[in-house]
């Protein structure tokens, strides 16, 4: 497998949905210069946009899909009837999670996903039953690399028992702190590396919002509780405190915190969410990215 770039390129935005209004058109020019610079990790998920996500990623990449590490994720069923919003469902059982892996394969048009996570924990399906579906389906060329997207460090095990995890995909930012100790500990043993997401917390750590920011409906912001109220004039103020820190050492407050996240142990790179050209630019030439 290629060596991923640290800085991994979030498509949930590409999908169209629970970000705001985006413009498709300025995240395809922003793929473009992604790969120009010489990104080749994106991060993308079945339910992102319905499907939606995964067909316009393999749509702008074209023939370079093959050329890059596209990591996509299964285990949520969403339930197709027309409702205002569509309802998603944990589904990891073995049925679902190789109808996913098939589905994925056909919308980003490839013959084998370089990294399939299993999006979130089904609490309804045994661990040890999707793990093994899945790693049949990597026996059968399906997968190259398997994953877990927010297990806990229990579930991690157990999943890490019945095949080799490759990666972990978990949110760790600056504000929250490091990796759970139990996660890092079975990642140092089982030699599982980390892909951090949340790495700018919605956009917060960049510094560019204040008390008078305020989010449309379709955006994931209006209804998330760092957003809200005392929680989010609270989170304002460390913001402040970590604006000083960076300044310090003569660095962005979004550098800074990408920084703060690559330097934890066992990660490997860090997912954030792309909407524009100007943005990828920006998150690229964080430091240590291009030490
Ligand atoms: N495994 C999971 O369960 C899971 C969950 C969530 C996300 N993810 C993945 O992680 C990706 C990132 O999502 P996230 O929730 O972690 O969000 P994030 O990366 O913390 O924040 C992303 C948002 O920050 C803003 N931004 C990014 N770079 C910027 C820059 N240089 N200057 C100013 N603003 C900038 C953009 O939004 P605005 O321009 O609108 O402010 C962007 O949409 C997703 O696309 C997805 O691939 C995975």
């Amino acid at each position: 497998m290629n060596k991923i770039s640290s800085i991994c390129f979030g498509c949930e935005p590409l999908g169209g949905t629970d970000w705001g209004n985006v413009d498709i058109k300025a995240i395809e020019d922003a793929v473009n210069t992604a790969l120009d610079l010489g990104l080749n990790f994106f991060d993308t998920a079945g339910v992102y946009g319905l499907g939606l996500s995964e067909k316009r990623l393999s749509r702008i990449l074209g023939k370079r899909r093959h050329d890059v590490v596209i990591a996509t994720k299964g285990g949520l069923r969403w339930d197709q009837s027309e409702s205002k919003r569509k309802v998603i469902l944990k589904d990891s059982s073995p049925e679902s999670i190789r109808g996913d892996v098939e589905s994925s394969l056909k919308r980003l048009k490839l013959d084998i996903l370089p990294i399939f996570y299993v999006h979130w924990p089904d609490s309804n399906t045994k661990i040890e039953d999707t793990f093994f579906e899945l790693l049949k389906l990597k026996n059968e060329g399906k997968i190259k690399s398997i994953g877990c997207s927010n297990f806990s460090a229990k579930q991690l095990d157990i999943a890490s028992n019945v095949c080799k995890i490759e990666y972990v995909q978990l949110p760790v930012n600056i504000l929250d702190g490091p990796p759970n100790k139990n996660i890092s500990e079975i990642c140092t043993n089982k030699k599982i590396k980390i892909i951090a997401y949340n790495v700018l917390l919605n956009g917060l750590l960049t510094g560019k919002f204040d008390q008078n920011s305020s989010f449309p409906k379709n955006d994931r912001r209006s209804r998330l509780s760092i957003f809200k109220g005392s929680t989010f004039l609270d989170a304002l103020k460390k913001v402040d405190k970590l604006k000083i820190e960076a300044e310090n050492v003569n660095n962005s407050l979004a550098h800074y915190s990408i920084d703060w996240v690559l330097k934890q142990e066992n990660i490997i790179s860090v997912v954030i969410g792309i909407k524009s050209t100007d943005q990828i630019i920006d998150n690229w030439s964080v430091k240590s990215n291009l030490i």
